[in-house]
């Protein structure tokens, strides 16, 4: 489909992971969630020209279900609730974090709810200004894209993909027209589902056969990628493995953190944007699971609240045990930094592996 030579698809929000494992013979696909749509020529064109030409692809969120956030848009007391507010305020100055003023809090709303690229009109908007750049794929996050959409890549010769948690996501994606689904584990890091890549992905396969399944959700070795192949996908979606790497722009107390962590460090939690994300747990995410603490909200305003009043703060302080960043189950092999290049060889090296070792199985 991409020509590319080893079936690894990179989902990351950095540009230089993207362009490093295209140019490694997997493909990157760019998450465009935290790009404003004024900065959107100039990413890419930077991995125009970084990429020697290889193929590269964009994730959008295009949710089907957004909480409007309307008229109340600039309007802060009708926006957040002071019940959420005021614990997130407390829970931070009870542990000696510093506030920021209050001028600055306001002014990191309004950009976090500017700068949302999460409604259908602004993710087509975005999709729009892609297009100008030789963009080969168009993956959405959060839903089944727009037929129409579809119609439109697929006329400019640009695939469309969807990310499924559930077989029945993964049969609407085919019936709009995907090219492929990608099926999503319970163990990835971000948005996800309940059930576990082992059973997912041989169900999402059957389900949809015969277009090809990408498995997401756990992977980052070549024993997953062998597993991810012996299931029925053509190869696989991977997120959390290139938070380790060199090239990764996650922040330095994060990676640093991240390196440290197990699997069972990475929780389910509503805490991070208001759906189910898998996150590093930390204080933060323990603080809205314990007895009295108020209901996350609806997303994005969770996602307002944690990445405007929270983050800030937190990252500012360098709170550690507050940090909180997503992540899958695979961070429990993320123990030191390397390279993109070394993770896409040594995924490929133990796929090789692994294959040798079943051959010699069955003789
Ligand atoms: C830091 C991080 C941010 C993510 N953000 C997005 C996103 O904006 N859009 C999206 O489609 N998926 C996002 N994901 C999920 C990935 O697309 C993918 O489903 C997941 O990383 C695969 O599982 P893995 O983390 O075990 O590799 C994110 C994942 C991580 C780790």
């Amino acid at each position: 489909m991409f020509g590319i030579e080893a079936p690894i698809l990179a989902f990351t929000h950095c540009r230089d992971v993207a362009a490093e494992v295209s140019k490694a013979g997997g493909m990157g696909v760019l998450g465009l969630a935290r790009i404003s749509p004024s900065k959107l020529h100039e990413e890419l064109n930077w991995l125009d020209s970084h990429i020697g030409g290889k193929p590269y692809g964009i994730d959008v969120l295009m949710p089907s279900v957004v909480e409007d956030t309307g008229t109340r848009k600039y309007d802060l007391d009708s926006l957040l609730p002071r019940e959420q507010v005021n614990f997130l305020t407390k829970l931070l100055d009870d542990a000696g974090i510093p506030r920021l003023s209050e001028s600055e809090e306001k002014r990191l709303i309004f950009d976090a709810v500017d700068h949302q690229n999460f409604t259908p009109r602004e993710s087509l908007a975005m999709i729009d200004s892609a297009l100008e750049h030789p963009v080969k794929l168009i993956v959405s996050a959060l839903g089944t894209p727009p037929r129409h959409l579809i119609e439109m890549a697929h006329k400019k010769g640009i695939r469309v993909a969807a990310l499924a948690g559930k077989v029945e996501h993964a049969i609407k994606h085919k019936e709009a027209g995907c090219d492929f689904v990608i099926a999503v584990g319970t163990e990835a890091g971000g948005h996800t589902g309940d059930i576990a890549s082992m059973v997912l992905w041989p169900q999402i396969v059957d389900a949809v056969a015969p277009l090809p399944v990408l498995g997401a959700g756990g992977v980052g070795r070549g024993r997953q990628l062998a597993a991810a192949l012996a299931l029925g996908c053509e190869g696989v979606w991977c997120g959390s493995i290139w938070l380790k790497t060199v090239e990764s722009d996650v922040p330095p107390d994060i990676k640093k953190r991240l390196l440290g962590l197990q699997s069972s460090d990475a929780v389910l939690s509503k805490s991070w944007s208001g759906k189910q994300c898998r996150v590093m747990r930390s204080s933060y995410t323990d603080a809205w699971l314990q007895p009295g603490a108020p209901k996350t909200l609806p997303s994005p305003l969770q996602a307002f609240l944690c990445f405007a009043l929270a983050r800030p703060r937190i990252e500012r302080a360098r709170a550690e045990k507050f940090l909180t960043f997503p992540v899958g189950q695979i961070v429990g092999e993320m123990n030191e930094e390397t390279s993109v290049r070394n993770v896409v060889h040594d995924m490929l090296a133990e796929l090789l592996e692994s294959k040798e070792r079943l051959d010699n199985m069955f003789g």
